[in-house]
Parts: structure tokens; C-alpha cells; sequence
């Protein structure tokens, strides 16, 4: 039906015959002549019909958006003053001779050069898909992915399918359950990542595997979410943490370098979880962003005003100011916006100082707080934040973790508003995590999972100072996301039970999720570890897009149902009989 896609006819074709098949992009009737834009996925071809040909020509009368057709004709070049030169095939039109209308189209619910809503993109996907910017973003997918194989294949990489069907792997999300027929009330977990699997396949030998799989988890979803998402899940025996970063950094260098024709440092910048927090509030710091937070605890102390004073000397507390340059333009109802903004941070305020003189002491500056603090407090706090006539100095005061996420927040808001990002691309990973996050009340959590191992390999030193531990994960970030995250795991059964039983997981629940590892464990298991990359992440920042539904075929709507197919969706009585379970009538 083809001689050449419409995308990539080009001048160098020109006085030959061509058969091109695609899609009626636009139609244009210009006083007897018909010009069709016909597209397919390499792009447009103008296509004209002439009223010589009359028959034809009531057929082009009649061709309406989305037909999808067959043309044959004969490439010539464009009139002087009709190049197009925004399309690639701009200088150039087919004359039809022949058309053969291969089907009709109703009218679409949206136009390409529309902005239909989400809502509409994703239940009509597939016209949705046949824009340009979707085209380019699947197809920058699959040159991701193609890279990414070929380096690990070169690198001696594996590729090995693990079940979907399986047990529970604790990422931290709520596991979508299957039900078995065959063993009624009994459940299959689908893998929330291929963790424990390729933990098992370093104990079966293969040293190095990789594979790029679906995850499933039922979480909150957010732009970088989804309940199914990619991951390309990677796992070594006998390389150390810093064998296994300069290895995958050198995977992101080379798809950034292959895919985008950018070269990213080497190597990447390193970056301690405490230092993160501590200037960027975030362990995903954006740093494009100039903007850091600074400590000024120690010069609050002992000052009256409550809101200081209390985190002043409170270990899981802080205050930090965050520099705006130039920011002493903020109207009031900016700041009041930023207060707003931290507030959903659970910040009660946003004590700010405006820095009109710095020349002119108490009398050059300008803020709701000065009456509370002494002068030389706040002069200490100008210079260590090197604050400039024109500047706004920020302060959170608070909770540590209040402060982090709240002026963490505020720095990325303030980026994008001021226009502060600086490069294109900021890679870096960040290290030496914490081995476990406490909540609220004093229970202990994984802060990557609870198969990561600690910096220790002694257990007793392990159980006797945990909120101190430090683990061998990291992290890759990439502008402001984490794009990756991996560690060297514990190989060592009685290590692995410490674990456990800090997490509050009893022996006996352990045996039964877990079992099957532990018992492995005990037969030669390599010192190993890993890494995954949430590809959509990836893809999605490489393409520019805002979200990772963008880069995904068929995604799920923020709450996690496809409007395309309309599942989830009941499934019969039968089916749920078969299944051993009874529905609770719905409220
Ligand atoms: P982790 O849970 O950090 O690690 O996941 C690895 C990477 O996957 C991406 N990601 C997601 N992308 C889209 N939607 C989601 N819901 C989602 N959740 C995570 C992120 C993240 O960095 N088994 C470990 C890896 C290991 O230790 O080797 C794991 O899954 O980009
Ligand atoms: P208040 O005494 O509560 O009216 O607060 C005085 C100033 O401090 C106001 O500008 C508040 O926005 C600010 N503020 C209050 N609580 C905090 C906090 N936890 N962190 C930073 N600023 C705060």
C-alpha cells in the first residue's frame, strides 16, 4: 500500500511516483483545488486534488478529518511562496491520481491544535495518541528502553521475567491482591517490585540481571505515580555500592548522551541525606535551583519570641532562613500566597524580613518579627545568609520535618515563580540514608526497604542505636525527582532477623512472608545489591512532559481507573463465586 511514509518524502523525490497512506490531518478547499494534510507517525505530507480529475475530486470533496486514506500521485515542488517551512516535507506536494478512501471517521471529539481536558484525552487514547507530542514522547520511550537494554546486555546484564502472580514484597504501598480459585480465600500479591525475586536469582548465580517490568502499587497518586508503572530493575552480586553507582550512572550518561545528545557530568555529584535536608529540605533536591536553606538555630537562643525559641533548643527541631534574591519586590499577597502554600505543610507561619538598606541597621529592614527579636540576633542572621539590600529572607520554625517539607516546598515554588532554575539538567545521587524513619509514634520504618543493609555488620551494634544507623542505599535524582533507588542488600540471615525484629516484625510473621528468603539465605548467598529506575519518571523528564501519564500508552486516571476500557469494573456472580468470595452489599 506504501511506498514511503508521508513524514519522509522529501525534494529528493521529486517527478517520481509515490503511494503514501494516512490520515486526513486537515482539509483545505481553495477555489478549486483540495489540499489534504495527510498524516502518518513519521509526520505531513500535503496532498493536492486537482478538478481535473472530476471523479476524484467529488471523492476529496467529501474527505473529512481523521478518513484514513490511500493516495497515489506523482511528488512535485511547492509554488514559489506556498514552502512550508516548519514541516520537514514543506517544500514539497503530491499531486493525487489516485484515492481510495480505506475508512471514514466521525468527527472527533477534539482537534490536534486543541487542548481538549485530560478526562477527554484518555478515554478517546487512541486519537489522543495520534498527536505529534504523544507520538514523540512513545517513541522517545522505546529509544530509552532500547539503550538501556543494549548497555546492560554489553555489560553483561541479564534479562529474567519474574511472576507477577506472587507473594507480598513491602515497598511501602498497599499490594493489589488477586484471588485464587483454586485455594479459596487464599491471595496472590502482584509485586509492588521484583525485590525479593532478583534478590533470589544473585543466589541462583547469575551475578547480573535486569529487567524492565511492571510494579503495582495502590498508593496515593501524583504526577510522577501510577498505581502500574515501569521500573528497569537491576541486580549484581559481588560489586560494592560504589561499583554499582559509577556502573549506573554510566547508563544514565550514555542514554542521556544516545537518546538527547547531552552529556551529563562524570561523575555525578554526591550528596549525603543530612546535607539534602539540610539545605534543600528535601532528600530530592532540585539543583537547578540556587536557592538553599541555611541553619540559624544556635542564634535564636535564648530569644523571647516563642515561635524561635521553643525550636531553638529542641533537637528535632529547626529554623532556617531561605534567601530570596531580589525578593524584597514580594507584594503582600505573594507572601501571604507562600504562606498559604507552607501552611499545607502543617508551617503555622512565614516569618519573613525585608531587606530594604543593609546599610541602615533596624531602620533598612521591614518585617512583622523584628519587634520580637534582638537587632544583633537578626543582623547574625543577614550576614550568615549574606542578605543584600533587596533581598527577603524567609524562616521556618518548627518540627524538623515540618520545616524540611514546608521550606523545601517554598524553594521549588519560588524557582518556578522567579525563574530561578539555572541548567537544564542536574543530576546527582544522594547517600548515606538513614537506616530507618521513626513515625509519630516511635515505630520504626524502613526508609528504603527492609531488605537494605545497614553500614554496620554487627547486629548488636545495629539493635543498640537504630535511630542512628546509616544504610548503603542511594538514591539517583534528576532535576528535582527521584528517578532511581537501590542499596547492597544484607546477605546475612541473623542481620536480616535484626532487621526484622526492629521493624516490629515478629519471627512468626516473618517465616511467612519472608520465609522462603531467609531459609535461601542460609545457602551461600553472595554479598549483593541493586538498583531500580522508574522509567516513566525518566522518560517523562527527558521528554519534557509534566507528567508521567504522558509517556505512558494507557494510563490510569489519578484515581486509578482507565476511562478507556472503564475497568475496574463488577465482575459477574459467577466469577466471584468461583472465586470463594462474598461481596459486602455497598453502602
Ligand atoms: P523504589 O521503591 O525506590 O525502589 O522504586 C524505584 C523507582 O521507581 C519509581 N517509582 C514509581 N514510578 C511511578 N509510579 C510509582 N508509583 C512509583 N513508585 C516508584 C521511582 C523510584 O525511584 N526494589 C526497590 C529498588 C531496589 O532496591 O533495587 C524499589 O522498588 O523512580
Ligand atoms: P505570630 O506571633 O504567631 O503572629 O507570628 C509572628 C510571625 O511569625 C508571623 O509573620 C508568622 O507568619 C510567623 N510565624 C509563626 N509561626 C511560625 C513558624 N512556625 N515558622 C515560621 N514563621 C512563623
Amino acid at each position: 500500500m506504501r511506498s514511503h511514509y508521508c513524514g519522509q518524502v522529501d525534494s529528493s523525490l521529486i517527478g517520481e511516483k509515490l503511494a503514501v497512506v494516512g490520515w486526513v490531518h486537515r482539509r483545505r478547499d481553495h477555489g478549486g483545488v483540495i489540499f489534504v494534510d495527510l498524516r502518518d507517525r513519521e509526520g505531513m505530507l500535503q496532498v493536492v486534488f486537482d478538478p481535473d480529475n472530476s471523479d476524484m475530486f467529488i471523492q476529496a470533496e467529501r474527505l473529512r478529518g481523521e478518513y484514513v486514506l490511500a493516495v497515489k500521485g506523482i511528488l512535485r515542488a511547492r509554488p514559489d511562496g506556498t514552502l512550508n517551512p516548519e514541516l520537514s516535507t514543506g517544500e514539497v506536494e503530491l499531486l493525487a491520481k489516485e484515492l481510495i478512501v480505506l475508512n471514514k471517521s466521525k468527527t472527533p471529539p477534539f482537534h490536534h491544535d486543541e487542548n481538549p481536558s485530560e478526562e477527554t484525552r484518555l478515554r478517546y487514547r487512541y486519537l489522543d495518541l495520534r498527536r505529534e507530542e504523544m507520538q514523540r514522547n512513545l517513541r522517545l520511550r522505546h529509544d530509552v528502553t532500547k539503550t538501556i537494554r543494549s548497555f546492560l546486555d554489553a555489560s553483561g546484564f541479564m534479562e529474567i521475567e519474574t511472576p507477577l502472580l506472587a507473594k507480598t514484597t513491602p515497598e511501602g504501598a498497599r499490594d493489589y491482591l488477586v484471588p485464587s480459585r483454586t485455594y479459596p480465600g487464599q491471595f496472590f500479591a502482584l509485586p509492588q517490585s521484583p525485590q525479593l525475586m532478583k534478590q533470589l536469582l544473585m543466589m541462583s548465580g547469575f551475578d547480573r540481571y535486569y529487567q524492565v517490568v511492571k510494579c503495582f502499587r495502590d498508593e496515593d497518586l501524583r504526577a510522577d505515580r501510577q498505581p502500574e508503572f515501569t521500573q528497569v530493575d537491576i541486580e549484581t552480586a559481588f560489586m560494592d555500592e560504589d561499583a554499582i553507582m559509577g556502573l549506573m550512572e554510566e547508563l544514565i550518561r550514555q542514554t542521556f548522551k544516545s537518546v538527547l545528545a547531552i552529556d551529563l557530568p562524570n561523575p555525578l555529584p554526591r550528596l549525603s541525606y543530612a546535607k539534602a535536608m539540610e539545605l534543600y529540605g528535601s532528600d530530592a533536591p532540585d539543583l537547578r535551583n540556587p536557592l538553599v536553606l541555611t541553619e540559624v538555630n544556635d542564634l535564636f537562643d535564648g530569644v523571647e519570641f516563642k515561635v524561635f525559641a521553643g525550636p531553638a533548643t529542641d533537637p528535632d527541631s529547626r529554623i532556617a532562613a531561605l534567601r530570596v534574591p531580589s525578593g524584597g519586590a514580594l507584594s503582600r499577597k505573594e507572601i501571604d500566597s507562600y504562606t498559604e502554600l507552607v501552611g499545607c505543610y502543617g508551617a503555622k507561619g512565614l516569618a519573613y524580613i525585608k531587606v530594604n538598606d543593609r546599610a541602615a541597621g533596624a531602620d533598612g529592614l521591614q518585617s512583622p518579627i523584628l519587634k520580637f527579636l534582638p537587632l544583633e540576633a537578626v543582623q547574625n542572621v543577614l550576614d550568615r545568609v549574606k542578605a543584600e539590600s533587596g533581598d527577603l529572607v524567609f524562616f521556618g520554625a518548627d518540627k524538623s520535618r515540618i520545616v524540611n517539607e514546608s521550606l523545601g516546598a517554598l524553594r521549588d515554588q519560588l524557582g518556578r515563580d522567579r525563574n530561578l532554575l539555572e541548567d537544564e539538567w542536574q543530576a546527582l545521587w544522594v547517600v548515606d540514608f538513614p537506616m530507618f524513619e521513626e513515625n509519630g509514634d516511635g515505630v520504626l520504618t524502613p526508609s528504603h526497604h527492609p531488605f537494605t543493609s545497614p553500614r554496620t555488620n554487627d547486629s548488636n551494634e545495629l539493635k543498640a542505636n537504630p535511630r542512628n544507623a546509616l544504610s548503603r542505599a542511594y538514591d539517583m535524582v534528576l532535576n528535582g525527582t527521584e528517578i532511581g533507588g537501590g542499596s547492597i542488600r544484607i546477605h546475612d540471615p541473623e542481620m536480616q532477623s535484626a532487621v526484622f525484629e526492629l521493624l516490629g516484625i515478629e519471627p512468626d510473621e516473618a517465616e511467612t512472608k519472608f520465609g522462603f528468603l531467609l531459609t535461601a539465605m542460609d545457602y551461600g548467598c553472595p554479598p549483593h545489591g541493586g538498583i531500580a529506575f522508574g522509567l516513566d519518571r525518566l522518560v517523562m523528564l527527558m521528554a519534557g512532559a509534566d507528567s508521567i501519564r504522558d509517556v505512558i500508552a494507557f494510563p490510569k486516571t489519578q484515581t486509578a481507573s482507565d476511562l478507556l476500557s472503564g475497568a475496574p469494573s463488577a465482575a459477574s456472580a459467577d466469577q466471584i463465586k468461583e472465586l470463594g468470595i462474598r461481596l459486602r452489599p455497598s453502602r
